[in-house]
């Protein structure tokens, strides 16, 4: 009988994916390593530079080597499938992630001619030792694609001018939006980028992660992508297994230069799969573990913007908007603005990023902006709701850039065509307009 989730892991038959969930159960749904497989560091000496590896190994992998500014790693028994991309890339350490094939079944029937299921494996290898403000190289056997070389460079010392990019709702079923807003963002190279969710339709789905990377693989070569958990993401095993984040990688925070970035998780925690049978008891306990989370999230939002009352800016990304557009949503958005909002104007926040709503809109409120980014995958949903905060809004799939300078900091937003459909400046802190609690 052939297994359900081997079904799941298949490529080519997406109408597959949606008929069976995810079975956690079965050994097949593990192809991605799970557990602490780390065999622990490894000092390589070249060329009198130091580096520690911490090697993430299976069985596909034959040997790593690591040089000044070069990195090679190499997979004998498997092919490459997904990435190589970079991810987590700080003064002095990096992570470098791939997904190989282990194994593949063939599969034919009245309806199906040799259609091919694969079976994954990930690879992850943090980089550490490296020297902050240097541009390395890096290469994966059997990567074809731009001539095998990848590059990122590390984060500087001290206070840098920098950008990065903003897209939301990169899931796909068929829009063509998505592979547009990356082409463009592939040509501004920004030093990292943010997704605020829904990254794809479904995150248990293997298939929708597969079309997600064929879409950004080229990008996040180069550009460290990070993640925030989206309603469609269902902070799925994959999600996390594709990710390499700081902190719990569900809420957590970094610094560049003078600059404090803050991800959050406005979904929270997902009730047990829908088809189970769940008791009374069982959901009243559920709905507890949630209350719960989001109490220690909003106190670790608490300390962690309290620990950084000297940065120029700060940067909050989560999915939920707390102003939205659409009508049918203002009920939960105002929800959310009575959980984060006050926190948000007391910390003088520069600014709080979100997608969810699938339309650009731009609000002020107590001296924070409010940036909903246009969808850019997920279609573009009309704007039937206004609110007095409201700046601008438009209804289009747009992405954002923000150079982030020493004075100021100053944000395009475009949509698919390359047309500008809003530019506005950021102050620092310091001198942004005083905020009431
Ligand atoms: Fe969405
Ligand atoms: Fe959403």
């Amino acid at each position: 009988m052939l297994c359900k989730c081997a079904i799941m892991f298949g490529r080519t038959h997406d109408r597959l994916f949606s008929t069976f969930p995810t079975h956690s159960s079965c050994r097949c749904v593990a192809p991605f390593p799970t557990g602490n497989h780390n065999p622990g560091p490894r000092n390589v000496n070249l060329n009198n530079e130091t580096l520690r590896l911490w090697v993430v190994r299976w069985s596909g992998i034959a040997w790593l080597a690591i040089a000044l500014g070069t990195v090679v790693a190499a997979s004998a028994q498997s092919r490459l499938a997904i990435g190589p991309y970079v991810q987590n890339v700080g003064k002095r350490n990096a992570t470098i992630c791939w997904a190989t094939v282990s194994g593949e079944v063939t599969v034919s029937s009245s309806e199906l001619t040799n259609a091919p299921f694969r079976e994954y494996q990930m690879h992850t290898v943090p980089l550490r030792g490296l020297k902050p403000a240097t541009t390395y190289t890096y290469t994966v056997t059997g990567d074809a694609g731009e001539d095998g070389r990848c590059t990122f460079t590390t984060v500087p010392e001290g206070e840098h001018a920098f950008t990065f990019a903003v897209i939301s709702d990169t899931q796909n079923r068929g829009n063509a939006a998505h592979r547009p807003l990356i082409e463009q963002i592939r040509a501004i190279q920004p030093d990292l980028l943010f997704n605020v969710g829904d990254l794809v339709a479904d995150g248990r789905n293997l298939g929708d992660w597969e079309e997600f990377f064929r879409v950004e693989g080229e990008l996040l070569r180069n550009v460290p992508l990070y993640a925030v958990l989206g309603n469609h993401d269902r902070a799925a095993t994959l999600y996390f297994q594709f990710f390499v984040l700081p902190g719990n990688e569900r809420y957590y925070s970094f610094n560049r230069g003078t600059t404090h970035f803050v991800v959050l998780d406005s979904p929270g925690p997902y009730p047990p799969e829908d088809n189970q049978a769940i008791t009374p008891a069982a959901r009243a306990w559920f709905q507890e573990q949630r209350e719960q989370y989001w109490r220690e999230q909003i106190q670790w939002l608490q300390d962690d913007l309290a620990g950084h009352p000297d940065a120029k800016y700060i940067f909050v990304f989560l999915h939920h908007p707390l102003y939205s557009v659409k009508r049918e949503r203002v009920k939960a958005s105002r929800a959310l603005c009575d959980r984060f909002g006050g926190l948000f104007q007391a910390h003088a926040v520069t600014a709080v990023f979100s997608g969810h709503d699938h339309h650009y809109h731009h609000a002020v409120a107590g001296g924070v902006h409010f940036v909903g980014g246009g969808a850019a995958g997920g279609k573009a949903r009309p704007i039937d709701d206004h609110h007095p905060e409201t700046v601008k809004s438009a209804s289009v799939e747009s992405f954002m850039r923000v150079e982030v300078g020493l004075n100021e900091a100053k944000v395009w937003v475009t949509d698919v065509a390359g047309n500008t459909v809003d530019e506005f400046v950021l102050m620092p802190r310091q001198e942004a307009a005083p905020t009431s609690p």
